[in-house]
C-alpha cells in the first residue's frame, strides 16, 4: 500500500465533508404528548387511576391554546375516594428515566372551578415505588393557571410514570403537561449522553428535519416550520403520517437551529417544496409556499427587529443563525411539479439571499442537471457488496457543475441486521471514495441517525437509545474514524495486492499539524499482510511503540446492544501490519507519523 503525499497530488477536503442528518423518525426527538386534535376522545398516553365509579376522564376542546384546543377533563366522582386518591398517569414514551438525586421540572396548565389539592408524583410503572411526590394547591378559578414545580427524585427507576391524583370530588382540566430533567445539554432539552455521541462524530453540518418527515404522505401532514416555533405550549403539533406518530414539534425549527449551533455544525434546512408523497401544489399556485420559506429564512437570518427575526429574538436568540444551505424538498426529483416549483424557490432565494447554497433533489452524478443548483442530493440504501463497489461512483462524475451532497447513505436490509459490522465495512469503503472525490462531493451524512429502541420504524440506524441507555451501531463507530477528514488534506493511496478487490483505503494529513491518518478497510474474509510505504511523509511508525485503532469482530454480522454496547466499537491495539478479515484499521494514532518539509 502506497501513500503518495507529494504536494502536487495533495488536495484540500471541504470543511463540510462529514456531518449528520437528524430526522424526526423512529421517535428520535418527539416528546411527551401524543394524540392531538384529530383524535379528541383518545386520552393516550394518559391512563386512569381509579374505576368507573370513582373517576371519569375524557378530552374536550376547552384549552387556552387556540392552535391546540384539546384539553384533558378529569371528573372525580367519589365522595370517599380510595386511599392515595384517583387521577391520571403518563409514562412518557415507554417509561421515563428518573434518577436518584436529580431534579425534574414539571410544567402544567390547570383549570379548576373549585379549590383542590393535587398530588403530583413520580413512581415506578405500576405506581408501587414512589420516587418523588408533592402536593400542589390549585385555587378555584374559571381561568387556566400555569403551575411549575421542581421534583427531586429519591430513587432510581428507568420506566417511571408521572401521576396526578386527588381525593376531592369535582372537575379539573389539564393541558400541556411537561416533565423535563433539569440537566439537559445547555438547558436546551437534549440528553447530554446523546449530544456527546453526536459531538464525537465531529459533525460539520446538521441536515434537518427530514427526510420524508418534511414531505408527509399528504401535504396536510408535512412539517410546517411556522407551527414549530414560539412557546412550546402554543405549538399545535402534527401527525407525522410517514412515520406514523404524533409529534408535538417541541423539537421544532428553532430547536434544530439551536442544536446546530450547540454542535458547531452548519445548519442545512430541508423545506417542503409544495410536494408530499401523494399530492403536489401546482407551480402556478406555489407562491405562498415560496413566501413561507422566505419567512423561515428571515426567522433564521433576519435582524432582531425584522418581522420574523424578532420572533427568534423573543425566543432567546437575538443573533441570527447562519443558514447557508437549504434543500428544496426531499427525494422529489421525479414529481410532476418539482422543476417548476424548484425554480420558483431557487429564484426567490437567490434574489433575497445570494450567499445561500441551494440543493436540488435531482442526481447529477452521471448526467448534468436541467436546472441551476449549487449542490445536488444523492441518496443510497443498498446491500453491502453494492455499496462497497460504489466507492468508485464519483470517479466518473463531471468535474464541472453542482457538487454532490450524499445526504443519506447506508447499507440496509438483509446484510445490515440491526446495524452489523459488515454494513459498516462497506460504508467505510464508500466514504474513502467520497474523500477521494471530495473535489466534487462536498458533504455526506449517514441515515438515519437515531432510533428509540421502542419504535424502530427504520432499520438500521447509527445511535440506538431507550429511556436511559444508548449505544452506537458499527456504522456509528465507523463514522468516528472519518470525522477528522473534514478540512484535512487528502493524499492518494494505491493498493497492489491480489486482495485489492476487497480492500479500500484513504490517507489524510493536517495542514498545521503532525497528525495524519491512514484508514484501511478489509472487506474480505482473509487476513491480508500489507507493506506500507509513503512518499512525502516521514514514517515514524514503530512496531513497538505505535498503536492503531481497529474496528472489527469475530463475526461479520455482529451487532452492538444495550447489554454489549462495545462489541465492535473502536479499540486501540498495538500497531500491526496484518489486516484482520472484516476490519477497519486506522493508523497510526496521532503523532506517530510526521509531515515532511520536502517530499
Ligand atoms: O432515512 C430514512 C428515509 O429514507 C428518509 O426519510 C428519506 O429521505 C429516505 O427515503
Amino acid at each position: 500500500l502506497k501513500v503518495d503525499a507529494s504536494p502536487q497530488l495533495a488536495r484540500q477536503i471541504p470543511d463540510t465533508l462529514f456531518g449528520i442528518f437528524f430526522e424526526e423518525i423512529n421517535h428520535a426527538g418527539a416528546g411527551f404528548e401524543a394524540g392531538g386534535p384529530h383524535t379528541p376522545s383518545n386520552i393516550d398516553p394518559w391512563s386512569i387511576i381509579g374505576d368507573d365509579s370513582s373517576i371519569f376522564v375524557a378530552t374536550d376542546r376547552t384549552s387556552c391554546f387556540s392552535r391546540n384546543t384539546v384539553a384533558l377533563r378529569m371528573e372525580v366522582l367519589c365522595d370517599n375516594c380510595p386511599a392515595g386518591g384517583v387521577g391520571i398517569y403518563n409514562p412518557g414514551f415507554w417509561g421515563m428515566n428518573i434518577e436518584d438525586g436529580k431534579t425534574y421540572n414539571l410544567v402544567m396548565y390547570v383549570k379548576s372551578p373549585e379549590t383542590v389539592e393535587l398530588t403530583v408524583s413520580l413512581t415506578s410503572s405500576d405506581g408501587s415505588q414512589n420516587l418523588a411526590s408533592t402536593t400542589i394547591p390549585v385555587s378555584g378559578a374559571s381561568n387556566w393557571t400555569k403551575l411549575e414545580q421542581k421534583l427531586v427524585a429519591q430513587g432510581t427507576n428507568r420506566t417511571s410514570r408521572l401521576q396526578i391524583t386527588t381525593n376531592k370530588k369535582g372537575v379539573v382540566w389539564f393541558d400541556q403537561v411537561s416533565l423535563m430533567p433539569a440537566d439537559t445539554y445547555k438547558g436546551h432539552g437534549f440528553r447530554t449522553e446523546l449530544i456527546s455521541m453526536m459531538l464525537d462524530l465531529k459533525p460539520r453540518f446538521l441536515r434537518f428535519p427530514g427526510g420524508c418527515f418534511v414531505e408527509g404522505e399528504w401535504l396536510r401532514n408535512a412539517f410546517r416550520w411556522r407551527e414549530s416555533i414560539g412557546p412550546w405550549e402554543e405549538r399545535p403539533g402534527h401527525f407525522g403520517d410517514v412515520w406514523h406518530y404524533w409529534t408535538d414539534d417541541g423539537l421544532g425549527y428553532y430547536e434544530f437551529l439551536q442544536l446546530s449551533e450547540d454542535l458547531g455544525a452548519a445548519p442545512i434546512w430541508v423545506f417542503n417544496n409544495g410536494i408530499s408523497h401523494n399530492d403536489e401544489v401546482d407551480t402556478a399556485a406555489i407562491a405562498p409556499f415560496v413566501k413561507d420559506v422566505l419567512d423561515s429564512l428571515e426567522f433564521a437570518r433576519g435582524s432582531a427587529d425584522s418581522t420574523w427575526g424578532s420572533v427568534r429574538a423573543a425566543m432567546g436568540h437575538p443573533e441570527p443563525f447562519p443558514v447557508k444551505y437549504v434543500a428544496i424538498g426531499n427525494e422529489d426529483c421525479g414529481k410532476k411539479f418539482y422543476r417548476g416549483n424548484y425554480l420558483k424557490f431557487y429564484n426567490a432565494i437567490r434574489e433575497a439571499y445570494p450567499d445561500i447554497q441551494m440543493i436540488s433533489n435531482c442526481d447529477a452524478s452521471s448526467s448534468p442537471l436541467d436546472h441551476p443548483a449549487d449542490l445536488y442530493d444523492f441518496h443510497v440504501y443498498t446491500d453491502s457488496k453494492t455499496l462497497f463497489s460504489m466507492k468508485n461512483t464519483f470517479d466518473r462524475s463531471s468535474r464541472n457543475g453542482p457538487k454532490a451532497f450524499v445526504s443519506e447513505y447506508a447499507v440496509w436490509r438483509s446484510d445490515a441486521g440491526r446495524g452489523s459490522l459488515l454494513a459498516s465495512l462497506a460504508e467505510a469503503a464508500f466514504l474513502t471514495g467520497l474523500e477521494k472525490n471530495s473535489d466534487v462531493v462536498q458533504m455526506a451524512s449517514y441515515a438515519p441517525l437515531f432510533v428509540n429502541n421502542n419504535d424502530q420504524t427504520w432499520n438500521p440506524d447509527a445511535i440506538v437509545f431507550n429511556s436511559w441507555q444508548q449505544y452506537g451501531t458499527p456504522s456509528y463507530w465507523m463514522q468516528t474514524l472519518f470525522g477528522e477528514s473534514s478540512g484535512a488534506i487528502f493524499h492518494p493511496v494505491t493498493i497492489t495486492s491480489s486482495y485489492s478487490g476487497s480492500l479500500a483505503a484513504s490517507a489524510i494529513t493536517w495542514q498545521d499539524s503532525e497528525n495524519s491518518f491512514l484508514r484501511i478497510i478489509n472487506f474480505g474474509s482473509d487476513p491480508v499482510s500489507l507493506t506500507i510505504s509513503a512518499t512525502g511523509l516521514q514514517a515514524r511508525v514503530n512496531a513497538l511503540g505505535s498503536t492503531a485503532t481497529v474496528l472489527t469482530s469475530s463475526n461479520v454480522m455482529d451487532e452492538n446492544s444495550f447489554s454489549n454496547p462495545n462489541k465492535q466499537s473502536r479499540c486501540k491495539s498495538r500497531l500491526f501490519l496484518t489486516l484482520s478479515p472484516h476490519s477497519i484499521l486506522r493508523l497510526p494514532s496521532p503523532n506517530s507519523w510526521q509531515r515532511c518539509e520536502a517530499a
